[in-house]
């Protein structure tokens, strides 16, 4: 490992964020992150595809940009605007988008392009906790508005759009995961959806729609894209093949008007997200992609079965969740006295790794009790024995559950 002789503190500008700290591998017990099923990456159609694409037009990755220009792949571009034309609604062509690593990297054109210190942007209450970190080290004021199980709550909303204009404060958009909200697993409605479109109009407030998990979801057809739906424009549409294939390749989309994306494209200075991933997903996705994500969704679905029924047996009553409509995670509610920043370090100690609420919500005092369980990357096995292990560590530290013998079983 290098050493450090040279000292570079006094060289570190102002503002830099605290330094990272260095990974230590995954808890045995693993339900953070956000990773998907390793056996359901479809390995053996991503190995047809490298080989195929590879041997096609492998030649142009002597070219920055494969000669697709700076956008993107162009036929996974093509493919992406097949994809939202048929599922989302959204009626956009290859040129509207961009190509990003990773819908992170879409939030953070986002903020660069439109946000200043001292800005505000409003969100969910409870969120994602990526996205919450990028606007607080950007010095951005945030307000969050509450849910209920169908999304952001419209009467919250126009309350708070209406206290802010009489504080003469210009919110600089509305950040919202309306399509398996993460972390409440909710699916806002097409009515809801409209209410929002309206309000961002009456108030010109622009509108990020983040919809990562929108494939996730366990039945019948997703609703429009609020994308889809928006008359004036007025909607940035973010995307990636982090959920529906695997988030290790790092692909995302951006969908927006050119005079949005023109400002985004002159701040992505890496020239060019990785080329090798978006021609092996062109290639993948047009003939399997359809096939692949029901049978993902299938087994993500199992595995929450066996995460619900694990709380239950372990819990009792003493852990409340909503089922979640889709996607990999569990958004569950303890009994007050359990403090989950507390709990969390305490888990870790025993190899189970889970997500505090307060740092996935902007209501540090709402969100005290709550924890954000991710189910797709643990096997059967691991649900099961992580949330006994949570369960004995969770009653060691404050009491609850009650011993096992005494749990009450939750109704469902
Ligand atoms: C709501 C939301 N947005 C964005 C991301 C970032 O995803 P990626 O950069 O892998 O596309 C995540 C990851 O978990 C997420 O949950």
């Amino acid at each position: 490992m290098t050493s450090a002789l040279f000292d570079f503190t006094p060289l570190w500008p102002t503002g830099l964020p605290a330094p990272a700290a260095r990974w230590t591998g995954l808890a045995r017990y693993s339900f953070v992150g956000g990773n998907n099923d390793p056996d359901q990456v479809p390995l053996d159609g991503l190995i047809d595809a490298v080989n195929a694409v590879l041997r096609r037009e492998g030649r142009t990755l002597a070219t920055y940009g494969l000669a697709s220009g700076p956008q993107g792949y162009h036929p996974l571009r093509e493919f992406i605007a097949t994809k939202l034309r048929r599922d989302a609604g959204i009626n956009c062509i290859a040129d509207d988008i961009l190509m990003v690593s990773g819908s992170l990297q879409a939030l953070d054109l986002v903020n660069q392009s439109l946000l200043a210190r001292g800005d505000t942007v409003i969100v969910e209450r409870d969120t994602y906790q990526g996205a919450l970190t990028r606007l607080s080290r950007m010095g951005v004021n945030v307000t969050g508005i509450p849910l209920d199980d169908g999304g952001m709550r419209m009467d919250a909303l126009a309350e708070a759009l209406g206290d802010l204009k009489r504080c003469g404060i210009q919110p600089k958009y509305i950040y919202v995961i309306p399509t398996v909200q993460n972390p409440t697993g909710t699916i806002m409605s097409e009515a809801r959806r409209a209410e929002l479109l309206a309000l961002s109009q009456e108030y010109s407030v622009p509108i990020v729609e983040d919809d990562c998990y929108a494939d996730l979801i366990w039945e019948g057809a997703r609703p429009p894209a609020l994308h889809a739906m928006s008359r004036t424009g007025a909607v940035i549409h973010i995307g990636s093949f982090s959920k529906s294939i695997a988030p290790a390749l790092r692909v995302g989309y951006i969908v927006a008007p050119w005079a949005v994306l023109s400002r985004m494209l002159a701040l992505k200075t890496d020239a060019g997200s990785g080329a090798l991933e978006q021609m092996v997903l062109a290639e993948y996705c047009p003939p399997h992609f359809t096939t692949h994500v029901p049978k993902l969704t299938r087994g993500l679905r199992a595995k929450l079965e066996t995460l619900m029924d694990a709380l239950d047996a372990q819990f009792g009553t003493a852990a409340e969740f909503s089922d979640p409509k889709g996607g990999i995670f569990l958004w569950v509610k303890l009994p007050d006295q359990v403090d989950t920043l507390k709990l969390c370090q305490a888990a870790l100690a025993a190899g189970v790794s889970i997500n505090p609420g307060p740092e996935w919500s902007t209501d540090k005092a709402h969100a005290g009790s709550r924890l954000r369980l991710c189910f797709a990357s643990p096997s059967h096995e691991q649900i099961r024995e992580g949330v006994a292990v949570l369960a004995e560590v969770c009653r060691k530290e404050f009491g609850v559950p009650a011993r096992i013998a005494n749990v009450e079983r939750r109704a469902r």
